[in-house]
């Protein structure tokens, strides 16, 4: 049977994915791109600290704590999700490995050694406030790019790392 020319037609003309245009230009995306990795790295090293401790927890505040951290690592995975798609929705490839991550983040690692309980709340307070700083860092560029929906998700970010940190630090205050 002869081909359909409609059939041909379609199989010439579309030919790979054409560049991405929305609006923002190549060299904006990529420094975006850059400081959205970062944020990822820090947002995904801090949910595995903070599950870490969920599991490692002891003391007369197990099971406050216990409950808490599970909270506030439930929400720092959900968060890693749309932190990764708005990098691939500039275009770019987005960090998945412990070896990338370890280079992006400027969360340090979980101590091998599991800390007392008031130690691990107050690493979770500084983990926090390092992410918020990480977002705020990169707000400008998104900014000026015009790339609203990466400064909406940094604002999203940051009340919730700011409000954490306040909720835990409370914990240590008398
Ligand atoms: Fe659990």
């Amino acid at each position: 049977m002869a081909k359909s020319p409609v059939k041909t037609i379609a199989s010439t003309a579309v030919r790979g994915a054409p560049a991405i245009n929305i609006g923002i230009s190549e060299k904006d995306r990529a420094a975006i791109a850059q400081g959205l990795s970062r944020l990822l790295a820090d947002t995904y090293t801090l949910y595995l600290t903070t599950h870490n401790f969920h599991w490692n927890v002891t003391g007369p505040m197990f099971n406050t704590l216990h409950v808490m951290f599970m909270a506030q690592y439930t929400e720092l995975w959900n968060a890693v999700d749309p932190v990764a798609e708005r990098i691939r929705s500039l275009g770019h490839p987005a960090p998945g490995s412990y070896a990338q991550f370890s280079k992006l983040a400027t969360v340090p690692d979980a101590p091998v050694t599991p800390p007392k309980a008031m130690e691990m709340v107050r690493i979770l307070v500084q983990g926090h406030e390092a992410v918020a700083r990480t977002a705020r860092e990169l707000f400008p560029m998104a900014d000026k790019a015009s790339d609203e929906p990466t400064a909406d998700l940094l604002t999203q970010r940051m009340t919730v790392h700011e409000q954490t940190a306040w909720m835990l630090r409370s914990l240590l205050e008398e």
